[in-house]
């Protein structure tokens, strides 16, 4: 069996740190954070927990599917920052969604979370073990932030992403390449009860050589080129980032959705909630073709060709 998107959900905090705010906090102005980042503002959980975001995302997911949390029989939600060590932040999903028969774990890969989460998805439904998942992804960058520092409090955000995944005659998550570099990890770090430590312009030449040469990958092992993709969603780090890989790989702005600009940098979750933006408005047709990338943290990187078949 193959592997197929069925729904997805999303959920961002009300609250909405802008530009202007965060100028009242550190030495920063508007103008700057949206000329090197693209980003405007961003959303803050005031009060609450991750695995609240997770299970509001997540209960949009499966209504989007149009199936019931007992259905589902395994949670695999990504974050790096869980609520508690344990248990796992999907033990809490399945608590709060009521998803009973689910086997639940959680994977912890910064930005490229839901990739990789996706990832196992495709090879549990593949290897004919699970039949259908729920991925969650969910993060209170806002919790781990040090807000005195400028150079990274300007650009993470809170929120959360789901997705249903079923096993289908059809192969909607076709094509997967996962990277990891673990002798570059010091270039962005949070340690347990400490915040975001990043050398910023170290990440962001990572984020321009390494993805596109991911995407090249995905696309040859899925037999297709760039222009056969209909739409490209990559990790919300940075407009700056994107726009230098789109350049790189002479993909058309139309074909790049975003929402830096309104949510930051929500890390894994970023992909998913994007994911969710588009197929609700509508943007995504039955064989429409995607490019998901996400990186971050780990250093990690990963791309997955997806086709489209809801
Ligand atoms: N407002 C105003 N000035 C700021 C600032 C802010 N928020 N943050 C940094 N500066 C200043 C610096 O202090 C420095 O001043 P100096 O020249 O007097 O020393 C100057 O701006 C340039 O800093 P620099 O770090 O060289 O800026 P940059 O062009 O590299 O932009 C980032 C900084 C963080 C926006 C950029 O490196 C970036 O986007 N990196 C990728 C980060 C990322 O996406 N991480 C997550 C990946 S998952």
């Amino acid at each position: 069996m193959k592997a197929t998107i069925i729904g997805t959900g999303s959920y961002i905090p009300e609250y909405i740190l802008t530009n202007q705010e965060l100028s009242t906090m550190v030495e920063t102005d508007d103008e700057w954070i949206v000329t090197r980042t693209g980003i405007s503002e961003r959303r803050i959980q005031k009060s609450g927990d991750v695995a609240d975001m997770a299970v509001n995302a997540a209960l949009k997911a499966l209504d989007n599917a149009g199936i019931n949390s007992e259905d589902i029989d395994l949670i695999i939600a990504a974050t790096s920052t869980p609520d508690y060590l344990f248990p796992n932040c999907s033990s809490i999903i399945q608590k709060n969604t009521g998803a009973i028969n689910a086997v639940c774990f959680d994977i912890s890969a910064a930005c490229s979370g839901f990739i990789m989460a996706l990832s196992a998805a495709k090879a549990y439904i593949e290897a004919g073990m699970y039949k259908k998942v729920l991925i969650v992804c969910s993060e209170k960058m806002s919790g781990i932030t040090d807000w005195k520092d400028r150079s990274t409090c300007i650009l993470f955000g809170d929120g959360a992403g789901a997705c249903v995944v079923e096993s289908s005659e059809q192969e909607g998550v076709k094509s997967v390449d996962l990277h990891n570099e673990g002798m570059l990890g010091e270039v962005l770090t949070a340690k347990r009860n400490e915040n975001i430590v990043m050398n910023g312009q170290e990440v962001f030449k990572f984020a321009v050589k390494k993805v596109p040469q991911s995407i090249l990958q995905t696309l040859e092992a899925a037999n297709l080129t760039t222009e056969d993709i209909d739409w490209y969603l990559f990790h919300q780090a940075n407009a700056r980032i994107t726009a230098t890989i789109a350049k790189r790989l002479k993909v058309p702005d139309e074909k790049i959705p975003m929402n830096v600009d309104k949510c930051g940098n929500t890390s894994a979750a970023s992909v998913a909630i994007l994911l969710d933006e588009v197929n609700r408005k509508g943007m995504l047709k039955k064989g429409d073709k995607l490019m998901l990338a996400g990186f971050g943290s780990g250093l990690t990187w990963g791309t997955m060709a997806i086709e489209w078949g809801i």
